[in-house]
């Protein structure tokens, strides 16, 4: 493994050390009236000022940039995010381009490589750098490919954002995986099919990004534009802390948080209560929809499984239904009896809990997917869509 050169380090380095030396400089910088002496004029370099000084006098660029970029997600070496390679020694292609700033820059050719392709193998130890989001080679970057194979147009910095919060996969990846099976046997073939992680930008595109899987005859809201000036990312993030400043949002919204706010005035969960902000009713969905998934397994698939949100694929087999994962060779079981309609519908549910900001992203899309996933299950269950009075 080469050894890490954070950015943080480099650049606070270089200002410093310019900083001391433009301090050891009086020599050189005074004026013609005030000739230097005979014994300055020979000193043949020009030495810093004796300390000692202190850290806080010295001035650094940027120093409130990197603050605030130091202790955001994108700086944290220590993630699971930036380390899953780590024994690898090297970030695999398929994974660097949004794992870490060198991948990216090769991802986008912004190294002088092939842009579209890593060719080379990427150093592991990287983070989301200044060099991610800063750097000309970006302008240059006019479209950025989707996992639905969509081409979206992008302008200057959006580039990275969409690059790296896009997720893994699309709904037609569900759709290609379950083509021509019955809707309702389990066919041990097929597996979970993860959106992967952070999916902003997959949400916020909606049905024109078509991440989720869309059934048949539906019609999907598509980007969600909010309104000017919370229509970019940047407008909402602030993009070294990555956080949201919520005073901005009480110029149009009323509401005690950003998670309280709701402009809709119906109720989509079937509650009723429209006191509470749209996420509310999202959580409530998905929450109904995970519970659909796991009775859909036990009563149809006939085989019960176990969701563990901490492991990969996170959906296990429970053959007995005791509510303990099933393990083979001291390894837990995968579940194992996906149908067509169970993996699409899990997919959706994982694809919305992928996204926490979802709410705020794109919320008729995620509560479309939601209510024709568990209308989908409900079917099969025999529950009465009606009497759950769920709204589209
Ligand atoms: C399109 C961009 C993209 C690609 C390609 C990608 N990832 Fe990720 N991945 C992300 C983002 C964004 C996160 C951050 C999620 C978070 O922690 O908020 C993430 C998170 C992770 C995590 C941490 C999950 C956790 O629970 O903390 C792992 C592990 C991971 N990715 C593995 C991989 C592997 C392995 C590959 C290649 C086979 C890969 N990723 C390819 C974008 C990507
Ligand atoms: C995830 C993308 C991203 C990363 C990583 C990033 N920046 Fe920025 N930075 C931006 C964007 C976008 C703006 C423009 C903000 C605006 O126009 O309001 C910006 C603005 C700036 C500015 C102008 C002043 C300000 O704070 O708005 C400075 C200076 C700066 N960045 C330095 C850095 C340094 C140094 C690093 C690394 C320690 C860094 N940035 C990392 C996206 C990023
Ligand atoms: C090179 C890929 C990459 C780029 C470019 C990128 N991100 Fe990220 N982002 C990540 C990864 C990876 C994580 C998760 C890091 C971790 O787990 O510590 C993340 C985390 C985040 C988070 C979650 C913060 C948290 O507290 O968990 C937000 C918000 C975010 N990014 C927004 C943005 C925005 C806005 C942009 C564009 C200005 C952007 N990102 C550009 C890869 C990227
Ligand atoms: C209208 C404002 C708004 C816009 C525009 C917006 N976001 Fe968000 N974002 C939010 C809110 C609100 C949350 C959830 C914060 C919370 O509940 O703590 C969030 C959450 C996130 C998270 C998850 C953070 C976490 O805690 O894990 C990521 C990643 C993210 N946004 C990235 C993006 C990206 C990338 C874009 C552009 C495609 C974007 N956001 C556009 C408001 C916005
Ligand atoms: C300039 C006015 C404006 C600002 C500022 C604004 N919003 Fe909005 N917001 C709207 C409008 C208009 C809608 C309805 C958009 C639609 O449905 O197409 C909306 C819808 C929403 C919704 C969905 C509510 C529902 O019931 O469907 C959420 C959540 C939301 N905004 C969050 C935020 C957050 C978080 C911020 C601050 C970061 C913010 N908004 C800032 C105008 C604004």
């Amino acid at each position: 493994m080469k050894p890490k050169s954070p950015v943080i380090f480099s650049l606070s380095a270089i200002v410093a050390v310019l900083s001391l030396l433009a301090g050891g400089q009086a020599v050189l910088s005074q004026d013609a009236d005030d000739a230097p002496t005979e014994d300055a004029a020979t000193i043949p370099f020009a030495l810093p000022k004796s300390g000692p000084f202190d850290a806080a006098d010295i001035k650094i660029d940027n120093n409130e940039a990197i603050t605030n970029w130091f202790r955001s997600a994108h700086a944290d070496a220590a993630a699971e995010a930036f380390r899953h390679w780590d024994e690898d020694e090297e970030i695999k292609p398929a994974c660097a381009a949004c794992h870490s700033g060198e991948g990216f820059r090769a991802f986008h050719g912004l190294d002088g490589s092939e842009p579209g392709v890593i060719d080379s193998p990427i150093n592991t130890g990287g983070v989301v750098d200044c060099g991610t989001c800063h750097n000309a080679g970006l302008a240059e970057v006019t479209e950025v490919k989707f996992p639905s194979g969509l081409m979206h147009p992008v302008q200057g910095v959006e580039a990275s954002c969409m690059t790296c919060h896009q997720g893994r996969t699309a709904g037609v990846n569900v759709s290609t995986a379950i083509a021509d099976m019955d809707l309702d046997t389990p066919n041990p073939e097929l597996r979970f099919v993860n959106p992967h992680y952070a999916t902003a930008a997959a949400t916020w595109l909606g049905g024109y990004g078509a991440a989720g899987y869309h059934y048949d005859g539906r019609s999907y809201s598509g980007r969600f534009f909010h309104a000017r000036p919370v229509s970019t990312c940047n407008s909402c993030h602030e993009p070294h802390t990555l956080e949201i400043d919520f005073k901005p949002c009480l110029t149009c919204h009323q509401a005690d948080s950003m998670q309280d706010i709701r402009i809709s005035r119906q109720s989509y969960s079937g509650t009723g209560d429209i006191s509470v902000g749209i996420r509310a009713d999202i959580q409530t969905n998905a929450a109904l929809l995970l519970d659909q998934v796991k009775a859909y397994a036990k009563d149809v698939a006939k085989v019960p499984m176990v969701y563990d949100g901490t492991r990969y694929p996170y959906f296990f087999a429970d053959a007995n239904g005791d509510g303990v994962i099933d393990e083979s060779d001291g390894k837990a079981v995968a579940y194992n009896a996906w149908t067509p309609r169970s993996l699409r519908a899990a997919y959706n549910w994982k694809l919305v809990i992928s996204d926490p900001g979802n709410y705020a992203h794109n919320p008729p899309y995620i509560l479309e997917l939601l209510y024709d996933s568990i209308e989908d299950l409900s079917g099969p269950l025999g529950v009465d869509m009606q009497s759950l009075n769920l709204l589209r």
